[in-house]
């Protein structure tokens, strides 16, 4: 692995992506369809697309038809669902890279049918029913006639039914529960009509590990595939793997005079001699600019004092006499016997660890190793 190059850096282990696809094929024994919108979770959506197709998995989940197309250039031959919205301009390209699309409107429905009508072609979709997220989907209640008209139009290959659990990442499974007797009357009613589609799918990473019930033909797991736990409340088995480190070099050290005002705003001044460093990691990496913020050098855990800024932030080294230029950081990760995990990141920024990863920049070099 060469990060000899980089100041701040992550470091994704793909083994650990692979691995946690290879434990939910076990766990569930149905197809994985590897969740790998927003960059892959900010993992690289590329890179962990490959390696998830590498590890069998059976397609991939996309939010844009521009992630899709982006995998297809990149070598991706397995399924792809685009799980938001495609404008039927789109379509045309849609089909013509085999990346089935969802429907969850009639008006959009419509639309999808006219413009492959016209065109001469056939467009694979995956119908999206609300059964209790209240965003996206159709109500499961009086839409027989609609996927009974999808079904018969030969525009329109109607490859898939699915809902979506607002909840399942919760204890108590009233909420899942819900939804499923929603969902399982649609799927009766269906089957009834003999119009079953080859797909039936439910189950986000939640769902995935607790509710073996909703897993049917394939099970969507995003952030589980990236070792990242559901919720506080329900973590992932222990034999999940997190694949993300983030690595930084320290790149100044000085020791400031006592009443020294530290970063923009001077929230923190020292109160005596301290030796103080900066690493070049800031907001512009998607760090945020919060109060208490650590990182760990040395393999232990030290202060982050003063203002995050965009492109540097400040250490405590008063207990590192011996540390110097060029030393590592972590800010996410293991180092030595310590640890900081996403969660707590996302537990002391007020957010979930979803929003942390997918707040990684761009700019961050991105590591591979693994495999
Ligand atoms: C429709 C759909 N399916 C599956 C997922 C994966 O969810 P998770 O990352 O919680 O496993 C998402 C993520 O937001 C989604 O929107």
């Amino acid at each position: 692995m060469d990060t000899e190059a980089y100041s701040n850096w992550l470091e994704i282990d793909l083994s650990a992506i692979q691995h946690n696809i290879h434990t939910m094929q076990q766990m569930t024994g149905k197809p994985v369809m590897a969740v790998v919108k927003a960059n892959g979770y900010g993992h690289g959506m590329v890179e962990v697309a490959l390696a998830a197709q590498r590890a069998g998995a059976f397609g991939m989940g996309v939010s844009r038809i521009e992630e899709g197309l982006e995998l297809r250039k990149a070598g991706i031959t397995s399924r792809i669902l685009v799980l938001g919205y495609t404008r039927p301009a789109r379509i045309a390209e849609a089909a013509a890279n085999n990346i089935s699309l969802t429907v969850y409107d009639h008006e959009i429905a419509r639309a999808y049918a006219a413009e492959a009508q016209k065109a001469g072609f056939q467009v694979k979709v995956h119908v999206k029913f609300d059964t209790g997220m209240g965003r996206l989907g159709l109500f499961p209640e009086n839409n027989l006639d609609f996927i009974k008209w999808m079904h018969d139009l030969p525009a329109i290959e109607l490859e898939g039914i699915f809902t979506h659990f607002a909840r399942a990442d919760e204890p108590d499974p009233a909420s899942v529960r819900e939804q499923m007797v929603r969902f399982n009357r649609l799927v009766r009613n269906i089957e009834a009509l003999g119009m079953r589609p080859p797909f039936i799918h439910t189950s986000n990473s939640a769902a995935t590990i607790y509710h073996p019930e909703a897993h049917y033909d394939f099970v969507r797991p995003g952030n589980a595939i990236y070792g990242l736990n559901p919720a506080p409340e329900a973590p992932l088995p222990d034999t999940f793997r997190s694949a993300l480190t983030w690595k930084a070099s320290l790149i100044s050290i000085k020791e400031f005079p006592p009443g020294y005002g530290i970063s923009y705003g001077h929230r923190y001044r020292t109160t005596r001699t301290e030796r103080i460093g900066v690493i070049p990691v800031g907001y512009g990496d998607g760090y945020r600019r919060v109060n208490g913020n650590t990182a760990l050098i040395h393999g232990r855990r030290v202060p982050i004092v003063g203002s995050v800024c965009m492109d540097q932030c400040m250490i405590q080294l008063d207990e590192f006499p011996s540390a110097r230029i060029g030393d590592e950081v972590v800010l996410i990760g293991r180092q030595g016997g310590a640890e900081i995990t996403v969660d707590e990141l996302a537990q002391k920024w007020g957010t979930i660890n979803y929003e942390v990863v997918c707040g990684l920049a761009n700019r961050l070099p991105r590591v591979y190793f693994g495999e």
